[in-house]
């Protein structure tokens, strides 16, 4: 049972697919009320016990209480557990209350802030910077009905080829044929798969999107094609700024068609990112976005077959008119004599410089005929640049295309997946990883990752082998570090025969990690379950957060601590402990329900195969005529009964 309340004008932000009439009484569940700056509060009374799930993309923990989250895309390269907002927007949550169970998705692609029990320990209140909004309140008898509910009122998500479950190595930035070529060739020497390679920014000559830089990738397409011959493929990235630069097509073609975002004259706005200054393609007009899909073509017609979108929610390092501020402040200065109070004040000044409010409320949309400022649909750019590329590749003739991006908001999970953005070597980022999964599937979803190994900061051996075995179960298994950190790709390491055996794993569950999730997208469900959804009547069980339960059959309980040699796990039934050791071996224990002490080697990979439920392992690769190593993937076989191991 869906319940539909309309307030003010709401923006048509195309997150939902189904037409309810909306409701003309009060809306059920919240008391609402203003606040000095007038802005409207949702308040629910929570008790003791009431659980709060959801927000998709978010910090913290499994269960949101205990913190207050403000959903408004930011580039925020820092998930310390301070920060109110990451890089999506899903305003999605699921209340587990012992009176009531409700969903309630707040359709407001402005600033919406979420304080579960911060304020005040036992009070929601949802409050949006704007008023004009849908919210929808979702009944069911249990959390999965009401998230089924939730999910066919989004629509069915994105779904990936097949390949895009392969392992994929990235990094900032392999910036010409020849790094690319080395990693491959490491990887190859070591005997360890991979599907993917990831251009960052520098394949684009001077940063500008749908170019390729010649002198670094000369021949681009027989490139690709080369590369793809060995069963790996190349995948860019797409950058939202457009380079202001005379003579370049995407540029010139926006400023003559007034495709770009304007300032309140009616000018393009100016913000510097990766390129220098830029505009952005005011990608919530339908026809900017039909323009700039289009353009994904010519990758396309390179023989790329997948892309991630970068710096869309959107990024800013600075805008002209903050220089300009900027300029103007310190001319009032006197440069040469001023104390020290100078420089305080100047980097005072540059702190603010990036992603502020300021700038987003001088940014102005003009969608499809009604001109909208940018802040009140901050949480849909991103969200429309990936439906850009989502609504051209439907029409491309091979429409099995890979695309994510970094921001989002719901409705964008129709189009293409996520990656949690610019993380860390941190152990606690693990963690974090895995809580994020349930969440992110409720929002709709399903192909997600984090940078595995961490984005920021260096890496070291012990946390990427622990980090790659979370990593192994997740749809997106990338390895993604950052300029000037350490090299992480996996042959960099003395473990070699560790992450091949890693490796080897991922693509030996691939079967049954794409057809769980196929399943998980076709009945809407999730494909990374909390222990609370299914074991609800187990008090221990819903408290638990650094487990989850994958698909129908098993439950993963990574090691997320450093020196550790295994872990504590709760087992809600009996289920067999699996540990996939040195050179692909099985170990299996049947294990009773309860508390147990697992012991994990740093090169193992465990997991627990649910009572009654078993595990299909297939072979990782075969060996082709030509003596290679390919990953099973890539090569059509007829299974036979020898190829496949039942585990459970
Ligand atoms: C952003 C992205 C990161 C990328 C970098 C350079 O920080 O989040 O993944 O490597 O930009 O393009």
């Amino acid at each position: 049972m869906i319940k539909k309340y309309e307030f003010g004008t709401p923006i048509n932000t195309e997150a939902v697919i189904l037409n309810l009439q909306a409701c003309t009484d009060e809306i059920e569940k919240f008391r609402l009320s203003e606040n000095e700056q007038e802005e409207l509060i949702f308040t629910y009374q929570m008790s003791a016990g009431t659980k709060v799930y959801g927000l998709g993309e978010a910090n913290r923990g499994i269960n949101k209480r205990g913190f207050c989250y403000v959903s408004y895309c930011t580039d925020e390269p820092s998930h310390t557990e301070e920060k109110t907002s990451l890089y999506g927007a899903h305003n999605f949550l699921l209340i587990d209350d012992e009176r009531e169970k409700f969903g309630v998705f707040v359709d407001n692609p402005g600033k919406v802030t979420f304080d579960i029990g911060y304020e005040e320990i036992n009070t929601l209140r949802i409050i949006p910077k704007y008023r004009d909004m849908v919210v929808y309140i979702i009944e069911g008898e249990t959390l999965k009905e009401i998230l089924k509910s939730f999910r066919q009122l989004i629509g069915k998500s994105y779904i990936p080829p097949k390949w895009a479950f392969g392992f994929g190595q990235c990094r900032w930035s392999y910036e010409n044929a020849g790094r690319v070529d080395e990693v491959i060739k490491n990887y190859e020497k070591n005997d360890m798969l991979i599907s993917s390679v990831y251009l960052d920014i520098d394949y684009m000559k001077d940063y500008k999107d749908f170019t390729v830089d010649e002198e670094r990738f000369p021949d681009f397409k027989n490139y690709v094609g080369s590369i793809r011959e060995k069963g790996i493929r190349l995948v860019p990235i797409i950058d939202a700024g457009v380079k202001i630069e005379k003579g370049y097509d995407i540029y010139e073609e926006g400023v003559k068609n007034n495709y770009f975002v304007k300032d309140k004259d009616g000018h393009d706005y100016v913000a510097a990112v990766w390129p220098g200054y830029t505009h952005f393609p005011d990608f919530l007009n339908q026809e900017v976005r039909k323009w700039f899909g289009e353009k994904y073509a010519g990758l396309l017609d390179a023989g790329i077959e997948g892309f991630w979108n970068d710096m869309n929610e959107p990024a800013i390092f600075y805008s002209k008119n903050k220089v300009e501020e900027i300029k103007t402040a310190l001319s009032e200065r006197d440069v040469v004599n001023d104390d020290d109070r100078l420089m305080n004040d100047i980097r005072w000044q540059f702190d603010k410089v990036s992603n502020n409010s300021e700038d987003y409320e001088a940014m102005y949309h003009n969608m499809n005929g009604v001109p909208v400022n940018h802040d009140r649909v901050h949480n849909l750019y991103g969200y429309h640049m990936s439906r850009a590329a989502g609504e051209y590749f439907n029409k491309y003739e091979k429409n099995d295309i890979l695309i994510f991006s970094r921001a989002s908001y719901i409705g964008m999970h129709r189009y293409a997946g996520i990656w949690m953005g610019d993380n860390c070597s941190w152990w606690s980022h693990i963690l974090l990883n895995l809580k994020m999964l349930p969440g992110l599937n409720m929002s709709g979803f399903m192909y997600v990752g984090a940078d595995i190994g961490g984005f920021g900061c260096d890496v070291t051996e012990d946390l990427l082998l622990r980090w790659m075995a979370l990593g192994i179960f997740t749809p997106l298994f990338r390895n993604h570090s950052a300029l000037g950190t350490r090299n992480q790709e996996c042959y960099r390491f003395t473990g070699t025969k560790a992450f091949k055996n890693m490796l080897d794993v991922r693509y030996r569950l691939l079967p049954y990690l794409y057809d769980t999730y196929l399943e998980a997208v076709k009945k809407d469900e999730m494909m990374y379950q909390p222990l609370a959804f299914v074991y609800p009547e187990d008090e221990i069980a819903v408290s638990i957060e650094d487990q989850l339960i994958l698909g129908e059959d098993i439950m993963i309980a990574p090691v997320y601590t450093q020196n550790a040699i295994g872990r504590y796990v709760y087992l809600p039934e009996n289920m067999t402990f699996v540990k996939i050791v040195a050179e692909g071996k099985l170990v299996t224990e049947k294990l009773e329900k309860g508390v147990h002490f697992i012991k994990v080697d740093l090169t193992e990979v465990p997991f627990f195969v649910r009572e009654n439920h078993t595990l299909p392992l297939v072979k990782a690769s075969v060996i082709t005529d030509k003596g290679l190593r390919k990953s099973i993937m890539d090569c059509t076989v007829v299974y036979k009964d020898s190829d496949f191991e039942l585990v459970g």
